[in-house]
């Protein structure tokens, strides 16, 4: 399967994708054909230009509107013929224009339990809210904010102590390998979505 990744930081997700596929796509399943992000000068598109990958950049500022930013990003990613769009910590919610394309393809990680904590906030908020466990879901996207259908959860508890960068990355530690997972398996067995159900061959 031809997948194209989507980013907006630091990219460990994507690095661990990277890692995962190594020299053997073919026994992975999948290969990533492109990177994409919504800014410049992050960790994300280094290592995607450090494993030889084609980036592309759409900036909604450079765009008179929030649509067409959104057909923009949409005709850049398709321009690569993906199979799967995976978001690894894009931080923009799409639009009618790409989910018109993706919907149905486009897999999203988020660092809490959904339908607890979507949103940009996810680890902060389970730290404020005083949660005992937390964790990450992988899901298909949908119109909504993290509303899509779940595909995979992992659980992470959360320490005494724990401020948000830590928490973050034990979550991290658990999301890499559950997005690699579950990224190999779409792509090896295919997959197909009955209302809010995930079925994977
Ligand atoms: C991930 O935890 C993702 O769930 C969240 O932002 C983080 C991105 O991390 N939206 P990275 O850029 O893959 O390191």
């Amino acid at each position: 399967a031809r997948l194209v990744v989507l980013v907006s930081g630091s990219g460990t997700n994507l690095q661990a994708l990277l890692d995962a596929i190594g020299d053997d796509p073919a026994a992975y399943g999948a290969q990533i054909v492109a990177v994409g992000a919504d800014r410049d000068g992050i960790a994300g598109l280094e290592r995607a230009e450090r494993a030889g990958l084609p980036t592309f950049v759409r900036r909604v500022k450079d765009y008179a509107s929030r649509e067409e930013w959104d057909l923009a990003l949409a005709e850049a990613t398709a321009a690569y013929e993906p199979d799967l769009v995976v978001s690894a910590g894009f931080m923009k919610i799409v639009g009618k224009e790409f989910l018109a394309r993706f919907g149905g393809r486009f897999v999203n990680t988020h660092p809490a339990l959904l339908p607890s904590f979507p949103g940009a906030h996810g680890v902060r908020d389970a730290l404020a809210y005083g949660a005992k466990v937390t964790g990450c879901t992988v899901h298909f996207v949908d119109d909504g904010v993290d509303t899509g259908p779940i595909i995979a959860q992992g659980v992470v508890e959360i320490r005494d102590g724990d401020d948000e960068a830590a928490l973050h990355e034990r979550i991290k530690e658990v999301e890499r390998r559950l997005l690699v997972d579950v990224v190999g398996r779409l792509a090896r067995n295919g997959f197909h979505i009955e209302g809010r159900k995930v079925v994977i061959q």
